[in-house]
């Protein structure tokens, strides 16, 4: 179902004394907010081993979430140091990140290897945030849609519909990843709406209206009202800005 949503991907940032008064701080500020009408579901992205000490600390059944930034493809079995999705919800993961483009480029993940990653994602009852974006040479090649066009084919639709119901697209230029050079709320709105298109081809109108479909590359508190009221931006995957208590509880309340 396509919603507001705000997510923080704390990549490999913070301990774990660290990471749980961040969140704890999170929720004391944006306690108003996210209990408000215009609430957008708020995912926290934690390293691992942070997952369980930051759960704890998000209030029940309320609009926070807990969300990891990677999975591995098998259930479980010999994979020195890898983590399946089936942990992943056992200590109370709702959301994965899947293709972000820093594991894409350090870690050689393709579009094969998201397939399976998605899938096993799907089956442990977790909702893949997927991540597509073009680098700046695909950008002033003039090929970012061809681009995104073909990560989305290749990576995502194949999925069934009742599987792509689950899924979250977020849109991130790697240019504009940790940069400072976000995207302008235009160009942000002209790839979204091209995903939805995309969508509506791939499976039908309805689904293309039902994604949630974020904005991610250094979006903040300044600049979030205006990327999040474009009408096919639904939120933002929030690196930087969101390890900042004050700065992420501003995003959130930028609808
Ligand atoms: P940034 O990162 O907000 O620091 O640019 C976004 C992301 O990589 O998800």
């Amino acid at each position: 179902m396509r919603q507001n949503l705000v997510a923080g991907n704390w990549k490999m940032n913070l301990t774990y004394p660290e990471g749980v008064a961040l969140v704890s701080e999170i929720t004391r500020l944006a306690a108003e907010a996210a209990a408000g009408a215009n609430a957008p579901e708020i995912v926290i992205c934690p390293p691992f081993p942070l997952l369980h000490g930051v759960g704890e600390q998000l209030p029940k059944a309320s609009k926070f979430h807990l969300g990891a930034q990677n999975c591995h493809q098998k259930e479980s079995g010999a994979f020195t140091g890898e983590v399946s999705a089936k942990v992943l919800a056992s200590v109370g993961c709702e959301y994965v990140i899947l293709g972000h483009s820093e594991r894409r480029q350090y870690f050689g993940e393709t579009d094969e290897l998201l397939s399976q990653k998605l899938k096993a994602a799907l089956a442990a009852g977790l909702k893949p945030i997927f991540c597509v974006g073009e680098s700046l040479d695909t950008r002033e090649a003039d090929e970012t849609f061809d681009f995104i066009g073909q990560q989305l084919a290749s990576g995502l639709f194949h999925l069934s519909n009742e599987e792509f119901a689950q899924v979250v697209i977020a849109y991130e230029p790697i240019w504009a990843i940790g940069t400072g050079r976000t995207a302008t709320s235009a160009q942000a709105q002209e790839v979204h709406a091209f995903i939805r298109e995309q969508i509506a081809r791939a499976y039908d109108a309805q689904a293309a209206l039902d994604t949630t479909i974020l904005y991610g590359g250094s979006a903040n508190a300044q600049n979030a009202r205006e990327l999040f009221s474009q009408p096919d931006v639904d939120g933002g995957l929030i690196g930087g800005a969101s390890l900042k208590a004050v700065d992420f509880t501003a995003i959130i309340q930028s609808f």
